[in-house]
């Protein structure tokens, strides 16, 4: 019988993992190699998580065009889809005639949360904890010598009381610049430091102590001009704005939108070893912070009729620590950008985005996203139906020319072909 349950499976060497997985799902000799290649990463893949047996590969490809307050960066993205490459180097490539995009950002500023629950008199213990500002903080930075030096460390704290279908809970807000990393291995440190003390000042109970994704202290911000002449006129500029419209007031096309952005951030947050999910949740939840669900963009028609774009949205991404500086390929990426803070990160960042959001609005009120997508698609297809070499461009062409990418007629269109 198989089984799942599987003692000591963590203790195992990666190949004897392996071998465990190749027995348990019938894997062959090929998809033992390729599950098992670790690529660049080698033995540090094994150090990165538990269980490990390989890797999975992504494809680099480096969007060129980008000015990005007057500095030309080329920019690795990691990412599976088709076209977004392309879409972003075009993007910046038409962005560039009116000097590409301009960007800020705020400081690196995370939010670490601790949850107090069984307060009696919780207005009383929100005015306690501010009180004792100065000697939290100072805890919170005890052991954080190095972020010290850096200026950085905890910097404020706020606290909010919240209604909960359990009665009211104290939240504590520890406000921490954590400068060039991420920051929530030191944000979660520090929540958990503080937190007895927390307690012991208002004899509440403390439950979660952990970072907030929602990073709204932590902004990155872009802008760029899109001349009207170079994206088609000013019929182009009137539906890309009207399309930016239709996402405002509808959240069914404002997730599609978002997503399309994320296209771009995810891709290069993913090539620079940073943590995706914390940027999505971040994205997301700033998107509805209003309580609806809006563009992380916005466009608008300025008075040269050009259409103006702008962005902003929290990125929380380090250049020190976690995968950043043990992965190889995102250390390299890192080198590519030559970025010096992760607030350089987190705008170019922020550019990539806004460029990825223009370029798939283009698309979609021109020619329609289809026909960009098509041939790279197809190219997929072809080679899932079996094609190799030149016979992928062959099949690739009449599956384009007849509109009718299927595997099932690629394969028709190779069986002719041989
Ligand atoms: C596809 O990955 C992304 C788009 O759907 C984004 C959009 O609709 O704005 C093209």
């Amino acid at each position: 019988m198989r089984t799942s349950r599987i003692s000591g499976f963590y203790k195992l060497s990666a190949e004897k993992r392996l071998e465990t997985v190749r027995d348990f799902a019938g894997l062959n000799e090929e998809e033992l190699k390729v599950l098992g290649d670790t690529g660049s990463l080698g033995e540090i893949a094994n150090r990165m998580i538990e269980n490990v047996v390989g890797s999975m590969p992504l494809p680099i490809g480096i969007a060129v065009n980008f000015v990005i307050n007057g500095k030309d960066y080329l920019i690795p993205m990691a990412i599976e889809e088709p076209s977004v490459v392309a879409a972003a180097s075009n993007a910046a490539k038409m962005a560039r005639e009116k000097g590409g995009f301009q960007t800020s950002s705020t400081e690196s500023i995370m939010i670490g949360q601790i949850q107090l629950t069984n307060v009696s008199d919780p207005a009383s213990a929100k005015l306690t904890i501010i009180a004792s500002k100065r000697r939290i903080l100072n805890l919170a930075n005890k052991d954080h010598s190095t972020l010290m030096n850096l200026g950085g460390g905890a910097k404020d704290l706020e606290v909010r009381v919240i209604d909960t279908t359990a009665g009211p809970m104290v939240i504590v807000h520890l406000l921490v610049n954590v400068k060039d990393a991420m920051g929530a291995n030191a944000v979660n440190t520090m929540a958990e430091a503080v937190a007895p003390f927390i307690e012991q000042l208002t004899g509440g109970k403390v439950n979660l102590r952990i970072i907030s994704n929602l990073a709204t202290q932590r902004l990155a911000r872009a802008r760029a001009v899109f001349a009207m002449d170079a994206i088609g006129g000013e019929e182009v500029v009137d539906r890309i704005v009207s399309a930016y419209l239709f996402a405002r007031s509808d959240p069914y096309r404002c997730a599609t939108h978002n997503k399309g952005i994320m296209n771009g951030i995810d891709a290069v947050v993913i090539a620079t070893g940073n943590d995706f999910r914390a940027i999505e949740a971040g994205a997301h939840s700033y998107a509805s912070i209003t309580g609806e669900y809006l563009p992380l963009t916005r466009w608008e028609k300025n008075r040269d009729h050009d259409l103006v774009g702008t962005i902003e949205l929290p990125l929380a991404v380090g250049i020190v620590g976690g995968a950043t500086t043990v992965h190889p390929t995102a250390k390299t990426n890192l080198g590519i950008l030559g970025v010096k803070t992760a607030n350089e990160l987190a705008e170019i960042i922020a550019a990539v985005g806004l460029a990825q959001n223009f370029a798939a609005l283009h698309a979609l009120a021109t020619e329609g996203i289809q026909r960009g997508h098509m041939s790279l698609h197809a190219r997929n297809v072809a080679i899932a139906a079996g094609a190799k070499g030149e016979m992928i461009d062959r099949v690739v062409e009449v599956l384009v020319r007849e509109k009718r990418v299927r595997i099932d007629r690629a394969k028709e269109v190779l069986e002719e072909m041989i």
